[in-house]
């Protein structure tokens, strides 16, 4: 049965979607819409997104910090923009005062390398948290090139963990055993989670507050988010009551093609309020970053990816942290 409009996907039932998705261009698609039609209607307010920005307010100055709000970073879809907007969302929050620890929780430790952390030298990492003999976590805290920012680096050992795991007590909870220790020193812990939904997700949505789901805008991105779903819902239910959805973000987003308006319009319809205002575009600035090392904010300070991951950033701080 194909998705209608009125199916029922508001709410609490968003997520509850048929697996074939309709697209239809919306009469509200946004900025270029509003352009064909030659209106002077309030073109600085209308979002990407095709609604208007939500007001945000600036961040203010903390006088503390703590206790640390976590978020995943998460969809079992590969190559969206997770990795990328883990660096750069943690990269902008430093820059608001915020203090970030980012979690690399992917074998392939994109996370660390993207960060210009030589990860395959380490002789320990999230790896040694996980399983016996447990490493202490200020021993695999790592300082990045940018101020407040700090990492828990990973390599290729960690994909071992998840067969170690196994045989574990509690072994849903072994991330968070390892991160409770420092929770009281950050405002934002960001977990850079892999692209499966196994054991190491697992963890991760079991010692979060809160999930960013960032969603490459194309049309077959939509299809995965159901299961996502499931596994959010089933953690919540049986490991973690206080897990919920913080966020879509969608990302690679291409104003100038039909096709990433329809998916952008689809997805609004889909998951409401849900999705965040800010959207990242598609730019040749995120593969540059990575090969230098560092996030967009530091690299390309005024470019518009930069200044993308701080409005994610204000965003995030509205409405997904604890102590804005
Ligand atoms: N907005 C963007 N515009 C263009 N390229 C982007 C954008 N965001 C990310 N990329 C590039 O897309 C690729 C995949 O991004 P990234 O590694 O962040 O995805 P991921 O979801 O972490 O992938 P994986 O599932 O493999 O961990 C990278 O080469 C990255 O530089
Ligand atoms: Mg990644």
């Amino acid at each position: 049965m194909p998705t209608t409009r009125q199916d029922g996907v508001s709410g609490d039932d968003q997520f509850r979607l048929d697996d074939q998705y309709r697209l239809e261009v919306p009469t509200n698609t946004g900025v270029d819409e509003t352009e064909k039609a030659g209106q002077t209607a309030p073109k600085a307010e209308i979002g990407p997104t095709g609604r208007p920005y939500r007001a945000v307010p600036v961040p203010t100055p903390l006088e503390r910090h703590g206790p640390a709000t976590v978020i995943a970073v998460c969809n079992q879809k590969g190559g969206v923009g997770k990795t990328t907007s883990t660096i750069n969302l943690g990269a902008a929050l430093a820059e608001y005062g915020r203090r970030v620890l980012l979690v690399d929780l992917d074998p392939q430790g994109a996370l660390s390398a993207g960060l210009g952390v030589p990860h395959h030298e380490l002789d320990e990492t999230v790896y040694n948290l996980l399983v016996p003999p447990h490493a202490a976590t200020d021993d695999v805290l790592m300082r990045t090139r940018v101020d407040g920012l700090d990492l828990l680096p990973s390599n290729i050992d960690l994909s071992a963990a998840e067969i170690q795991l196994v045989t574990e007590v509690g072994r849903e909870q072994a991330l968070g055993r390892a991160l409770h220790p420092v929770l009281d020193r950050y405002d934002v812990v960001l977990i850079d989670c892999q692209p499966s939904l196994g054991l190491l997700t697992v963890n991760a949505l079991a010692c979060s507050d809160t999930v960013l789901i960032p969603m490459e805008c194309e049309y077959f991105s939509l299809r995965g988010l159901a299961l996502l779903n499931d596994t959010i819902e089933k953690v919540h239910d049986r490991l973690n009551p206080r897990l919920d959805v913080g966020g879509i973000l969608v990302t690679m987003f291409d104003a100038r093609t039909l096709h990433s308006r329809e998916v952008m319009a689809r997805v609004v319809e889909v998951f409401g309020e849900k999705v965040y205002d800010t959207v990242v575009s598609r730019t040749v600035r995120f593969p540059e970053t990575s090969v230098a090392g560092e996030p967009i904010t530091s690299w390309a300070p005024k470019s518009a990816g930069a200044e993308a991951y701080r409005a994610l950033a204000r965003e995030v701080i509205a409405r997904n942290v604890k102590q804005a």
